[in-house]
């Protein structure tokens, strides 16, 4: 039978092992690498299974081998050959054991030289990467990023679907989200001066479809937020969005813990143990800071009591001051630590506005530090008692406001078990942090806004408070989940009344026509029957970026977009031209 060479592929060229030795294949990819050994012509054919050695030998083919000196990296090509083993095998790729002997090659499309070398990891700024991602997405380390996060969207969709949720699309289209950070606006040509936001998530319209009586919901949605980038943010990112009807908070706990336990285990075959629980004040006071890594320990010990009139003024006055306290950590072996590094960290806490570091080591003879000599020899071996410290630990001890001892503490503790290398990539613990608070206070806009957002519940027993001067204290049915010290998910259960409602927008400054003009769908949908219900949705980039122990989002995105928010492969944001704003009446500003 005649058959259509360049049709044909056999096989993939990260498939072919000593079995199939003896046998025709075709096989078709980009060419690797080329090496001219004299008579014969080596070329390593690549596709996104793997690599294929090919040898050219002009004694099988003259008029192949001649062909195959033309060949660059990065040209197409089809070869046709018979399977055989090497005589010295590859044992670091899949197809080490064999080479294709070929006997008939074409040339499917040359290529010009690359910018990138495509059998080279990166390497090369970051920028360049991005203007030719359309190389470096063809490079192993890209493609094994993106396929292993279509795979973790697959089991995504078959885990929430096998829990009965229903798969379904919001607009993009639509009226600006209350998420808190600045819309994407879209001029509407159709109605001259009206404008659609790009949903910064599909909050409003996954609420809707539980009054609609959808009762589980999930969608992997785009979502888009003007905001400062970083390492772990675009300005367009996708959630894995989740929302149902009738539960409460423990439900939540169970059903999404339930389903990154299984994505886990069904993606990477890794077993995660029972996910615990902190409440947002257990993490601020015992990390410093809502997205505790628990990786390592080193849990902040309060000595406030122990230290109450210790005779040393630094501790003494802190602790007569209202809001004062003494806290430390423990730093597991860390007594080789010289005098050099304490230095640093000392000034490393200074950038967290903690005045001064207290650092005590633990010898055989007892605690040891340039402060040690100003506390009695009881409170000292009362400190390392409460500290759980051992001969070769340190105990790291901060005096300010509780404020400032959390944070400057908890940066400490993230610090140290960089140094210490404790935050391995291989390793995945995951929190629940919960109850968090209603309200934050922003020193920008001197006023108090959603800690999540306008639609979550309070906690049952913190109603009251609501309806009290000090409603600020109120804390919410707000829950994060965290995993290895990232913040990969958020929720909340949310109000289903509407007077509890209308509180939370009197509270929040938002005025009842405020309210109306931007969430009055989803005011007047909460009148017609409103069930109680609650979500969450998972940062899909930031799971898959730590799944893969990277630390960039942009390597587990195709198309990410620059710190500036610019795509340096097809150059948007760009200037349009005059007609496309005179159609959208828009003129420029000078
Ligand atoms: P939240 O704003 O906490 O909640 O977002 C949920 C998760 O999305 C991820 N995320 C981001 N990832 C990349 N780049 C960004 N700019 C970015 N911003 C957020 C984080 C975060 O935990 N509608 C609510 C969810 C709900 O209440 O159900 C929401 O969007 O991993």
């Amino acid at each position: 039978m005649e058959i259509d060479f360049e049709q044909r592929k056999t096989h993939s060229c990260g498939e072919l092992t000593a079995k199939e030795n003896g046998k025709e294949v075709f096989i078709k990819g980009w060419v690797d690498r080329r090496r001219d050994l004299g008579q014969l012509i080596f070329i390593d054919i690549r596709d996104r299974k793997g690599k294929t050695q090919v040898v050219f030998d002009p004694s099988r083919n003259s008029e192949t081998h001649a062909k195959a000196g033309e060949l660059r990296n990065e040209y197409v090509i089809s070869v046709r050959g018979t399977v055989g083993k090497r005589l010295e095998p590859n044992t670091k790729i899949s197809t080490g054991e064999i080479e294709v002997l070929a006997d008939e090659l074409r040339i499917l499309n040359p290529s010009e030289t690359p910018p990138i070398s495509i059998n080279e990891d990166g390497g090369e700024n970051e920028d360049i990467r991005l203007k030719w991602r359309f190389l470096d997405l063809r490079r192993p380390f890209m493609q094994r990023n993106m396929l292993f996060r279509s795979k973790v969207m697959q089991e995504t969709r078959k885990l929430l679907s096998a829990e009965e949720f229903a798969e379904i699309e919001t607009p993009i289209l639509m009226k600006s989200t209350p998420e808190g950070a600045r819309d994407f606006l879209v001029p509407s040509r159709v109605n001259p001066g009206k404008f659609y936001a790009l949903p910064q998530s599909p909050q409003t319209y996954k609420q809707i479809l539980m009054v609609a009586g959808y009762e589980r919901y999930f969608q992997i949605a785009k979502c888009f937020r003007d905001e400062d980038l970083r390492a772990d943010r675009q300005p367009e990112f996708t959630q894995i969005d989740c929302e149902m009807s009738f539960v409460n908070a423990e439900e939540i706990y169970d059903t999404f813990g339930g389903f990154v336990t299984k994505l886990f285990k069904n993606v990477m075959g890794i077993d995660i143990p029972p996910i615990p629980r902190m409440t947002y004040e257990e993490a601020m006071e015992g990390y410093g800071c809502d997205k505790p890594d628990l990786r390592f320990d080193m849990k902040m010990v309060d000595f406030s009591e122990i230290l109450k009139s210790s005779g040393f003024k630094v501790f003494d006055s802190v602790l007569e001051t209202e809001g004062g306290a003494v806290k430390g950590i423990k730093a597991e072996k860390c007594a080789d630590f010289s005098r050099k590094v304490m230095d640093d960290l000392t000034e490393f806490v200074a950038g967290y506005g903690a005045k001064g570091l207290v650092w005590l080591k633990v010898t055989e003879n007892g605690l040891e530090g340039p402060s040690a000599k100003f506390l009695k020899p009881e409170i000292l071996a009362e400190l390392q008692n409460e500290a759980d410290a051992t001969v070769g630990d340190v105990i790291f001890i901060i005096a300010s406001t509780r404020k400032v001892v959390n944070v400057a503490l908890g940066q400490l503790r993230l610090e140290i078990a960089k140094r210490k290398n404790l935050m391995k990539k291989d390793q995945f613990v995951f929190t629940w942090v919960t109850d968090f608070p209603m309200f934050e206070y922003s020193e920008t806009d001197k006023r108090w806004s959603s800690t999540h957002h306008p639609f979550t519940a309070p906690l049952d027993e913190d109603v009251s408070l609501l309806y009290s001067p000090e409603y600020y204290f109120a804390r919410a049915k707000a829950y994060d989940i965290i995993l290895n010290g990232n913040e990969i998910g958020g929720g909340s259960i949310r109000i289903h009344q509407a007077g509890l409602q209308s509180k939370i927008f009197e509270l929040l400054g938002i005025k009842p026509d405020e309210a109306r003009l931007k969430f009055g769908f989803l005011l007047d949908a909460f009148k017609y029957g409103a069930p109680p219900h609650g979500g969450i949705a998972f940062g899909l980039d930031r799971l898959v970026m730590i799944m893969l122990g990277l630390d960039s989002i942009r390597d587990v995105i195709a198309f990410p977009k620059t710190a500036s928010a610019c795509s340096l492969m097809d150059e948007s944001p760009s200037n349009v031209d005059s007609q496309q704003l005179d159609e959208l009446g828009i003129a420029l500003k000078k």
